[in-house]
């Protein structure tokens, strides 16, 4: 089995960037662009703005995600967003896990787990985002910590449930910084996942699974990093937020 059997997904990952009316103005343009696309096209997008996005995206070949996603069904948890909430609101995928949320947010390994389940239980799309900071790469641990946090995330996860998931593997030290890693590098950090992946559930298993690069890509340097055999798309933020970039980008990964 190889890459051939595994569907490649570009998502953006909008952040907190785009208010409604602006969401769905991007939407509108990007969806002409990306029409045509031989890879699964998603954007995560503001809570506040999936209303928006669900509606510019219908009868597009655009799915929507949220950028987070609570583990309780309800109750007293100000300023979280439950799976049923997200349910209603015609979202299919849930980013999980984003070191945004690890550094700022205080997620962790146990939380990322928990929404992770909460995700799949509620039937959505699972994108786990793992990666490595400049420091722990320099220590040498990228392979450990990599193998470390896709395991602590599919803890108690079925094989079955794992269709579902989608990796993404996202250095710390490349996002947001237009320091993109090499092909080489990405290849290497999203065959470490997929060993971690192969490690608990088997290799079949392991092949089947996506796993995406994340961290300054963008036009110019997709095709290259798509072109890897470990490299099953993108997670998307600076250059999501372009609709040509980004039509690029799904183009790359329709190839
Ligand atoms: P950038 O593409 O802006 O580096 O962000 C990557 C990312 O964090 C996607 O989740």
């Amino acid at each position: 089995m190889n890459k051939a059997v595994r569907k490649a997904v570009i998502a953006g990952n909008w952040k907190m960037n785009k208010t409604p009316s602006e969401a769905k103005a991007l939407i509108e343009e990007m969806k002409p662009l990306v029409k045509d696309a031989d890879c699964d096209v998603v954007l995560c997008v503001p809570f506040i703005d999936i209303p928006a996005a669900v509606e510019a995206a219908k009868g597009s070949n655009i799915h929507i995600g949220a950028e987070n996603i609570h583990y309780k069904e309800s109750g007293a948890y100000t300023g979280e967003v439950s799976a049923a909430m997200l349910k209603e609101a015609g979202v299919e995928y849930v980013v999980i896990g984003h070191s945004e949320r690890r550094t700022y947010f205080g997620e962790t390994d146990q939380t990322v787990n928990l929404r992770t389940l909460a995700a799949l239980n509620a039937g959505f799309k699972a994108i786990i985002c793992v990666g490595e900071t400049l420091e722990q790469r320099e220590l040498g641990y990228t392979e450990t910590l990599l193998k470390y946090q896709t395991k602590m995330a599919l803890t108690n996860v079925t094989e079955d449930q794992l269709k579902n998931v989608i990796i993404a593997y996202e250095p710390v030290w490349a996002i947001g910084t237009g320091v993109t890693a090499s092909a080489d590098q990405a290849d290497e950090g999203n065959g470490f996942v997929r060993a971690a992946i192969a490690e608990a559930y088997g290799k079949d298993a392991a092949e089947r699974v996506t796993v995406q690069y994340g961290g300054s890509m963008n036009a110019k340097n997709a095709d290259e990093l798509v072109s890897k055999v470990n490299v099953d798309g993108g997670l998307i933020g600076g250059a999501s937020l372009k609709a040509v970039d980004f039509s690029v980008i799904v183009k790359a990964a329709s190839k």
